[in-house]
């Protein structure tokens, strides 16, 4: 099929490759194409869009934010949207739960945020190298693709990626303590690790294949790093905007990071915008030191503080909790039954398939296209892209739910039997 997209579009495209169509509208949890075929989206634009395409509340305000000539441009300047959105995520988000960060607003993007984040941590320590584990994902520009682990967004840097340490992530190794072994590097003259400067995660490692942290283990590493002054900076730009349940994917373990990266759905409706919250001890950038000039775009302020709005007013953390028993339930009496190699995991509505004991990148590829073909976007994550990632929009009715677990179970169990 030549197209236009084919033709000229540089060969670096992928999300295209797992579905390929033209959507040319979407409503909720729903994607429609251009030929009229429905599919209920399990994606959410990688995390973009938790509280449903189009939401009615965002999109007025946004529409109302347009026809009123707002300034739509501003760079950093001082204007009603942003104070609007800084002065509603402090009141209703940030001070509710105690929690005192200054906010950086980075160019749009979540490995902004990230970048903006190792900027300051080393800043503020002098020190230069970061931990980060295995596993992680935490964007691809040349600072956060050095954390990010995934041997082939590495392999696109063409020059050495260093300054980072990557520690085992818990679930690698059960029987090993990896907080004590970050602590060994950090005391023992003889690690050969250079002391970092923070320790950077996802509460809920996403792309390496949906695992949750234990709380335990975020307990015990933030403890570790008040210890020997290091910081803590999560990533909760995927797993955050009430993903896992509560606003921030770290508050299930009650931590306070000394960072904390925000993109994706802090954007209210997928529009672009990235945040780095600093305790405000550690704000000590000079005016001017990190810039960019699409810094707080308007519009995707007015759509930030109304996506806040929905999470408030329609109590989303409510909402994620009854479907994530959904989930839950349907995950060990539908899908582990299929198989007993099958695993599945996962916190609020961010769930993984694991399909890693039974085959890798060709059984997960061909489950996806089944899913693509009878109605269903969902992508795949992981080792050898082996866990089927399950991201709905935190909107999804219960019967849509249900309706997009089913399509999925059917694939699996298709396949299998047809292999
Ligand atoms: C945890 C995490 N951090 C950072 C990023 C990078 O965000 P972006 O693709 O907007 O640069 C992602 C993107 O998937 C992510 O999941």
């Amino acid at each position: 099929m030549a197209n236009a997209f084919e033709t000229y579009e540089s060969n670096v495209r992928s999300y295209c490759r797992s579905f390929p169509t033209v959507f040319s509208a979407a409503k909720g949890a729903v994607l429609t194409d251009a030929n009229g075929k429905s599919y209920i989206d399990f994606f959410s634009g990688a995390g973009g869009v938790n509280y449903g395409h189009n939401h009615p509340y965002i999109k007025q305000k946004v529409m109302d934010y347009l026809a009123s000539d707002g300034i739509i441009h501003a760079l950093d300047m001082y204007t009603p949207a942003k104070e609007d959105f800084i002065s509603y995520f402090q009141a209703n988000i940030l001070q509710p739960k105690g929690l005192d960060y200054k906010i950086q607003f980075t160019g749009p993007t979540g490995t902004n945020a990230v970048e903006a984040a190792l900027k300051l941590a080393r800043k503020v320590t002098g020190r230069t190298n970061v931990f980060a584990l295995m596993g992680a994902f935490h964007g691809m520009t040349m600072g956060s693709l050095a954390l990010t682990t995934d041997a082939s967004s590495r392999g696109g840097a063409g020059i050495p990626l260093g300054g980072v340490t990557h520690i085992p992530a818990p679930y690698m190794y059960p029987e090993m303590d990896t907080v004590d072994y970050m602590e060994t590097l950090i005391t023992d003259d003889h690690s050969g690790v250079e002391k970092p400067a923070a320790v950077v995660l996802e509460a809920v490692q996403a792309d390496g294949g949906i695992y949750p942290m234990p709380v335990e283990y975020l307990q015990k590493l933030r403890a570790m790093c008040d210890r020997h002054n290091v910081l803590l900076i999560v990533d909760d730009i995927q797993a955050g905007c009430g993903r896992s349940g509560n606003f921030f994917a770290f508050e299930r373990a009650g931590i306070t990071p000394d960072m904390i990266t925000l993109s994706k759905s802090i954007g209210g409706m997928g529009m672009p915008m990235a945040l780095l919250l600093m305790k405000p001890e550690l704000d000590i950038w000079s005016p001017g030191e990190h810039t960019g000039t699409f810094r707080g775009n308007q519009l995707s302020l007015v759509a930030a503080k109304a996506g806040l709005e929905v999470f408030v007013n329609e109590d989303i953390a409510s909402q994620v909790a009854q479907k994530e028993a959904i989930v839950a339930d349907f995950m060990k009496k539908e899908i582990e039954t299929i198989d007993c190699r099958i695993q599945t995991r996962g916190v609020g509505l961010l769930w993984g398939v694991d399909l890693s004991a039974l085959g890798g990148d060709a059984l997960s590829k061909a489950v996806m296209t089944r899913c693509f073909e009878n109605g269903l976007i969902l992508e795949r994550v992981g080792r050898d892209n082996a866990v089927m990632k399950l991201m709905p929009t935190l909107t999804v009715t219960p019967e849509e739910l249900t309706t997009g677990l089913g399509i999925l179970r059917d694939a699996i169990q298709n396949i299998l039997a047809e292999a």
